[in-house]
């Protein structure tokens, strides 16, 4: 039986493909990193899940062990995944100095090496006679530099690089590599006030989680290998391109330094 793969399925956008892959009767495997917030998910989303076959395993991504056990869980049960989200990511806002040496190497851990290393166990699974899908959601601080948000910037540039990679790499096989950059989604409180501190920009970059998540999948599904999600993230990246690398990282800096001002960083 075939199943979509989806990590961080108890967050905002995680819930959001989880309903939509529920309603559109695909056999779901929903992870997380706590067992209560995907029992909640369980009770919440019942209904939705009446007619599919739904597993949920902890999982968190930062660690080699989870994976494993993540993956040989999925093996023993004999069940087969053919689509990937990687969905799950962790934010961190500010300059360098300030985080501890176990956030930065969190951050990288879970949004570089855990999303890469579970793609790669998941390829190694795949039943070669049918599609493999893999949906990555980085975010549009991958498309420059982002100074006082600099790790989680490089994070998501290293997934639009090696996903984009991949895609190359796979050609001629069923595989697909989709790569989704969303600007800003109001998914828990800290995210609703750096939207708010950014003004009409944080507005107009904010988009619904449910509307990502379809235009994601709209992605897959027409096997684009990089989109920007929403209008206007779409024309901040287009009339971005021709300026430098340098000239971006400054004034996106300044952009971010005010608005983490205004939050009091
Ligand atoms: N919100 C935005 O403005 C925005 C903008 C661009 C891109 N994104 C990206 O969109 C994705 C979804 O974000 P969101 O806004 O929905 O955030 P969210 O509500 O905070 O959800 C993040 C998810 O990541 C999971 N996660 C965190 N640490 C983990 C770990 N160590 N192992 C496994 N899972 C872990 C969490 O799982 P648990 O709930 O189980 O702890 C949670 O479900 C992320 O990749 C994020 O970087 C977000």
């Amino acid at each position: 039986m075939n199943y979509t793969l989806i990590t961080g399925a108890c967050g905002g956008l995680g819930r959001a493909f989880t309903e939509l892959a529920a309603k559109n009767k695909e056999n779901l495997i929903l992870t997380g990193t706590s067992e209560k917030k995907l029992s909640t998910l369980l009770e919440e989303f019942k209904n939705l899940f009446s007619e599919i076959s739904v597993k949920t395993y902890v999982c968190d991504l930062g660690s080699l062990k989870d994976r494993e056990e993540l993956v040989n869980n999925i093996s023993s049960e004999g069940l087969t995944v053919s689509r990937l989200i990687n969905n799950a990511g962790v934010i961190l806002e500010g300059d360098l100095e300030r985080f501890s040496d176990a956030e930065i190497m969190n951050v990288i851990q879970v949004n570089c090496i855990g999303t890469l290393d579970l793609t790669k166990k998941l390829l190694r699974q795949r039943n070669k006679d049918e599609l493999f899908e893999v949906l990555t959601i980085a975010s549009v601080a991958a498309s420059y530099p982002i100074p006082h948000m600099a790790v989680y910037a490089a994070t998501k540039s290293f997934l639009v690089s090696i996903m984009t990679s991949l895609g190359e790499e796979f050609k001629g096989q069923k595989v697909t590599f989709t790569t989704v950059l969303p600007g800003g989604m109001a998914t828990n409180e800290a995210m609703k006030q750096s939207i708010k501190s950014m003004g009409l920009g944080g507005k107009l970059s904010c988009t619904d989680t449910i509307k990502v998540a379809k235009i994601s999948l709209m992605a897959l599904k027409r096997r684009k290998v990089l989109v920007v999600a929403g209008g206007f993230n779409k024309f901040l990246d287009f009339i971005s391109k021709p300026f430098s690398k340098k000239f971006l990282a400054k004034n996106a800096g300044k952009l971010w330094k005010k608005s983490q001002k205004k939050r009091g960083f």
